[in-house]
């Protein structure tokens, strides 16, 4: 492929690029996999209203998320095994961030440990947690993010229990790959990942293994999933964390204004209206059709961001257009990521600030904090 236009052309290099097992992690739903893609259309019914004879020689993209200045107002997604997309990915997906000045979100099913991510870039980074049974292991986690200098730290509350994706059962999704007839066909088929493979030691996840207590090899996430994620998780462990954390807090997967209340009296700084890109409850709605309510409850006391379905920056002005203050993407960096590596989560993020940037001009704004419901032709759904 020579020139890259759009986030849908790394999408087609990453599949090319990456073994099918972990490509297909990256772009799948749970079950019918029905939410997934609302989260992609529903951006597309919502229409732009298009404005002319305004000046919009001087825009600005940039703005504040958790009082931290970013070139624009999108962060990378905490996303699990990336550095199985492209060796080293943490690190390198850190640092295209670093350089286009976004936060850069790690998980904790992360490839790349913290510390290792901590070594190779100077810009704090968030870290993502999930809530595991053992909570040495979480008072560990967070002390080793206090110690990587990490500026916040997000909480997923979506996934305590592992929703199903038939791909990965059906690929039998482990990291690294086992050496299975079906697998070294489709890595004879991927030389630059296998290369770039054999040329690093972060081929397993470097949060957990070496780490938690009776984990020396972690061959599957899903087993580790129904082991450790603890499905007892509730409010007063959230505030648990907060104390335990004492910096910034951001709380994932909320689809409900309820839940969003709760969040926001926990006194947590921002919250992301996310259903995990589809990855768990099949059935729910889109993220940006739940955006609106969460909004209007508490959109005054919590930042609310969103993510899930972001594939353009056309997407990521209807969800400012819709009340969010910040966005997310996941998906479309891993593409990025797979298909060129750090210049190519780079590329992502070039395609998004400039389809941002020229999507506000044309509906006659220079500055994205002047992004508002005003900018919609149709009234939101
Ligand atoms: C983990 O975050 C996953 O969705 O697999």
């Amino acid at each position: 492929m020579s020139v890259i236009t759009c986030v849908e052309d790394l999408r087609l290099l990453a599949r090319r690029r990456v073994p099918r097992m972990f490509y297909d992690y990256a772009d799948s739903g749970s079950w019918t996999e029905g939410t997934y893609r609302a989260n992609e259309q529903d951006f597309r019914r919502l229409l732009l209203r298009q404005r002319v004879a305004v000046n919009v020689e001087k825009r600005s993209l940039r703005t504040r998320m958790l009082g931290e200045e970013v070139a624009m107002p999108v962060a990378l997604a905490p996303t699990g095994l990336t550095g199985m997309q492209h060796a080293d990915g943490e690190i390198l997906a850190a640092r295209a961030a670093q350089a286009f000045g976004v936060p850069f979100t790690l998980s904790t099913m992360s490839i790349c440990s913290i510390e290792d991510v901590a070594a190779h870039t100077r810009a704090p980074f968030w870290f993502q947690l999930y809530v595991m049974r053992d909570r040495d292991f979480i008072e560990r986690l967070i002390e080793r993010a206090r110690a990587a200098n990490c500026s916040a730290l997000m909480l997923t509350l979506d996934l305590q229990i592992l929703g199903q994706r038939h791909k990965d059962l059906r690929n039998g999704l482990s990291a690294p790959p086992k050496p299975t007839l079906r697998n070294l066909l489709d890595l004879a088929l991927k030389p630059r990942w296998v290369m770039g493979m054999a040329g690093t030691r972060r081929r397993t996840f470097g949060n957990i293994v070496g780490h938690a207590k009776g984990v020396a090899d972690l061959s599957s996430l899903s087993s580790w999933t129904s082991q450790q994620f603890d499905p007892r998780l509730n409010w007063n462990d959230v505030e648990w964390i907060k104390r335990a954390w004492g910096g910034k807090l951001i709380l994932k997967g909320i689809m409900d204004a309820e839940d969003a209340r709760h969040a926001a009296d926990c006194g947590a700084d921002a919250l992301i209206v996310s259903n995990h890109g589809g990855r768990q409850l099949d059935g729910a709605p889109s993220s940006i059709a739940a955006l609106p309510a969460i909004v209007d409850a508490v959109g005054s006391r919590i930042e609310v961001w969103m993510d899930g379905g972001i594939r353009s920056g056309q997407d990521v002005f209807k969800a400012l257009a819709l009340g969010a203050r910040g966005t997310l993407i996941g998906r479309a960096f891993l593409y990025g990521l797979g298909a060129l590596g750090e210049a190519g989560v780079a590329r992502c993020l070039e395609l998004i600030r400039n389809e941002l940037d020229l999507t506000m001009a044309f509906c006659g704004l220079d500055d994205v904090a002047r992004i508002d419901r005003g900018v919609l032709l149709e009234p939101p759904r």
